[in-house]
């Protein structure tokens, strides 16, 4: 595209010109790009080895960014861009140290993710997959009363675990399906709560009074583990739990018990430790736990964005100028 452009504006005799604005507004002309071409993540050894001597990096939530990568970069890296929201695959410590700038992407998944939070809510508490493969396996036999019942949404109680972004995009898509009260924690209360209803309440509250638990907070040390065998023994034995958050704020040990046990109804889960979740993973043999493949992002035009933003941002801190979505360190 920029060669194209210098090419017309030399036709309009306009070529010093438009070459001193391409050079002053892109760097694309300047940088050398090396790019791991594949879908699959890039091998450590690799990382390790590609990364040295960079001006910026570009990666994915799956890609650990540590001080052994930061050392292997060495002092030339300037940008961390990653293809995420969530950051906790960042040392935000040692980047802080190395004065690194990074950049992520906020707010243009948060409509995706809060329409696959729904879905998996839905899909969990009316048992969508159970049903779909009763008709596949012949174990649909006819209509019975309480066949496949699972729990609806009207007229109950929906704790939202971080009432950021994608929490209130959450909760406002609840709440025309006739949510009764919308409870939410976190660290501060949240004057946008209002627009939902939003009770702002202790965490062990949210957990005792809801029927349905949906985690949409970020990753800390304070929330890592925090859905453990004291959660999920105060919750409801009818109460639903949704996770699209991460992984790591489930013990999943505690959750198997709990959904095995029956102590609560059902679990949907978009995240998992680890990720893949190995197929022989115990949670996998419940019937009422809804495992998906860390999609909550995952729809066509929401991953352009962000791969757009991300680049955006990766130019900004190549240039050293505003990058649209600088991570405040
Ligand atoms: P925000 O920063 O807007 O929201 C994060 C929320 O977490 C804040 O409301 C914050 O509350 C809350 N939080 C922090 N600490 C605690 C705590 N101890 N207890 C309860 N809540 C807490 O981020 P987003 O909404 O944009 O994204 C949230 C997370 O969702 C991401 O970090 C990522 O991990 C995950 N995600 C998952 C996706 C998927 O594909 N499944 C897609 C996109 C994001 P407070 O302000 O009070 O601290
Ligand atoms: C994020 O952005 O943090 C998600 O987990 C993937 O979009």
């Amino acid at each position: 595209c920029t060669f194209c452009f210098c090419c017309a504006a030399a036709e309009s005799n306009k070529y010093e010109a438009a070459k001193e604005e391409i050079l002053s507004q892109t760097v694309c002309t300047r940088c050398e790009v090396s790019q791991w071409d594949s879908d699959e993540p890039v091998s450590r050894a690799d990382l390790l080895k590609g990364i040295q001597g960079a001006h910026g990096l570009l990666c994915l939530l799956s890609d650990k960014i540590d001080a052994e990568v930061l050392e292997a970069a060495g002092p030339n890296l300037k940008v961390i861009s990653t293809l995420s929201v969530g950051f906790d695959h960042l040392a935000i410590d040692e980047i802080k140290k190395r004065g690194i700038r990074v950049g992520y992407t906020p707010d243009v998944l948060t409509d995706a993710t809060a329409e696959l939070t729904v879905a998996l809510l839905l899909a969990t508490a009316r048992r969508l997959p159970e049903g779909v493969e009763e008709v596949k396996n012949g174990g649909w036999s006819s209509w019975k009363p309480l066949w496949l019942c699972g729990y609806g949404l009207s007229g109950s109680t929906v704790g939202v675990i971080g009432l950021g972004r994608i929490g209130m995009a959450i909760a406002q898509r609840l709440m025309p399906f006739g949510v009764k009260r919308l409870l939410y924690s976190g660290r501060t209360a949240k004057p946008h709560a209002a627009e939902v209803n939003g009770e702002f309440v202790p965490l062990d509250t949210l957990v005792s009074e809801s029927d349905f638990i949906v985690v949409s907070c970020s990753l800390t040390p304070e929330t890592q583990g925090m859905c453990d065998k004291s959660f999920f023994s105060k919750m409801k034995p009818t109460a639903v739990f949704i996770n699209t958050s991460r992984g790591a704020v489930v013990n999943q040990e505690h959750l198997y018990e709990a959904l095995s046990s029956g102590q609560i109804a059902a679990a949907g889960l978009d995240v998992t430790t680890p990720e893949p979740l190995p197929t022989n993973h115990q949670l996998l043999t419940l019937k009422n736990c809804v495992v998906l493949p860390h999609i909550g992002s995952a729809t066509y035009s929401t991953r352009g964005v962000m791969s757009a933003l991300a680049v955006q941002n990766l130019l900004g801190g190549l240039q050293g100028t505003d990058m649209p979505s600088e991570l405040t360190l």
